[in-house]
């Protein structure tokens, strides 16, 4: 059978994880998906910072040249941001490619356009790595619980936030005490403003919403808050009532079923709660059915391995089904229900 070709779109945290997987069980990735997978290409923007164990003859800057190659089966886009990411992804749909992506701003706003360009081209656009890192929640919500009615999926899904109030709860330290531990073990960014401010747990609210609830949801649409106000007092009192306190997404189907909420806040959680017990930069995501009942998903939501982890099983997911010339679930059939409740907490 002929190899599968792979070109990996970005080189950092995740993406050296995924190259470097890719060359170590490769016998494994060849026996589950059926053919070998081959690295074609690795686009990056600094090849001067490229990593061990890559052939430097398969870097090149030219990202464009690379997924308008043809001969390219998946393109893995692990850039993150909206643009080049977006572009880069619908030329790889017009050249021929599959994709998986790990991008959550991108999805957040512009999914259904890229689902849309997927389909147009009979190609897959996977994302599993896009929402929780490596715990598995897009899948299972998009085909284990496809014959099921999703009511609510409510969770934590930033783990820089949650080793910082972890930490707030745990030591009595303050935000910024917190913020610049979390910054010098390398779980916040430079510009934590993503992870504080409640901006990347808003876009994965959006798709997980939109996946649970077959209907669109975008960034804009999500209620969000960020933990920058929370302080040690607030600790203190949340533990005189028996709480903690957990920067929560929660997205609602509506009692009426008419309408769907997606947000993300601050929220007090009480001691005996699971979610209470979940620590350091870990998520967990319970998700609400009518026949399954309640679903837990607990694990690392973060990092290059447990990311790469989910871009992996994506990666044999779609190369399966380019040998079997069919394609995975597209955008769920849209029930087209309508967002509601933009700061109605
Ligand atoms: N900044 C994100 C987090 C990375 O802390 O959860 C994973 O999406």
């Amino acid at each position: 059978t002929r190899p599968l070709k792979v070109a990996l779109l970005g080189c950092g945290v995740v993406g050296s994880e995924v190259a470097r997987i890719m060359t170590t069980h490769a016998d494994d990735l060849a026996a589950r998906i059926g053919a070998p997978v081959e690295l074609a290409g690795v686009a990056v923007r600094r090849p001067s910072k490229v990593r061990e164990g890559i052939d430097p003859a398969l870097v090149t800057t030219d990202a464009t040249a690379l997924v308008k190659r043809g001969d390219i089966d998946v393109v893995v886009e692990v850039i993150g941001g909206i643009e080049p990411a977006r572009s880069l992804i619908t030329a790889a749909f017009e050249h021929g490619a599959s994709v998986v992506s790990a991008n959550k701003a991108l999805l957040a706003q512009d999914g259904a356009a890229l689902h849309a360009a997927a389909e147009r081209q009979g190609k897959d656009l996977y994302y599993e790595a896009a929402v929780a890192g490596a715990i598995p929640l897009i899948r299972p919500l998009r085909e284990s619980l496809a014959g099921d009615k999703v009511n609510r999926v409510l969770g934590i899904v930033n783990g820089t936030t949650n080793f910082i109030l972890d930490k707030m709860d745990s030591t009595g330290a303050g935000y910024q005490e917190a913020l610049d531990e979390a910054t010098a073990l390398g779980y916040a960014e430079a510009d934590p403003t993503a992870d504080v401010e409640g901006f990347d747990a808003a876009a994965k609210a959006a798709i997980l919403a939109g996946i649970a609830f077959h209907t669109r949801v975008r960034l804009d649409d999500v209620y969000r808050e960020g933990m920058t106000e929370v302080t040690a007092a607030d600790f203190a009192s949340a533990k005189n009532m028996g709480c903690t306190i957990k920067l929560l997404a929660i997205c609602e189907r509506a009692e009426d079923g008419g309408s769907v909420t997606a947000r993300v806040h601050p929220a007090m959680i009480p001691l005996s709660h699971p979610l209470a017990s979940v620590r350091g930069a870990y998520n967990a995501v319970f998700v609400e059915s009518d026949a399954s009942g309640q679903l837990m998903f607990y694990g690392p939501g973060a990092g290059g391995a447990p990311t790469a982890s989910a871009v992996l099983g994506d990666l044999v997911a779609v190369c399966r089904n380019r040998l079997n010339s069919t394609t995975g679930p597209g955008e769920s059939a849209y029930a087209g229900l309508p967002v509601s409740g933009m700061g109605e907490v």
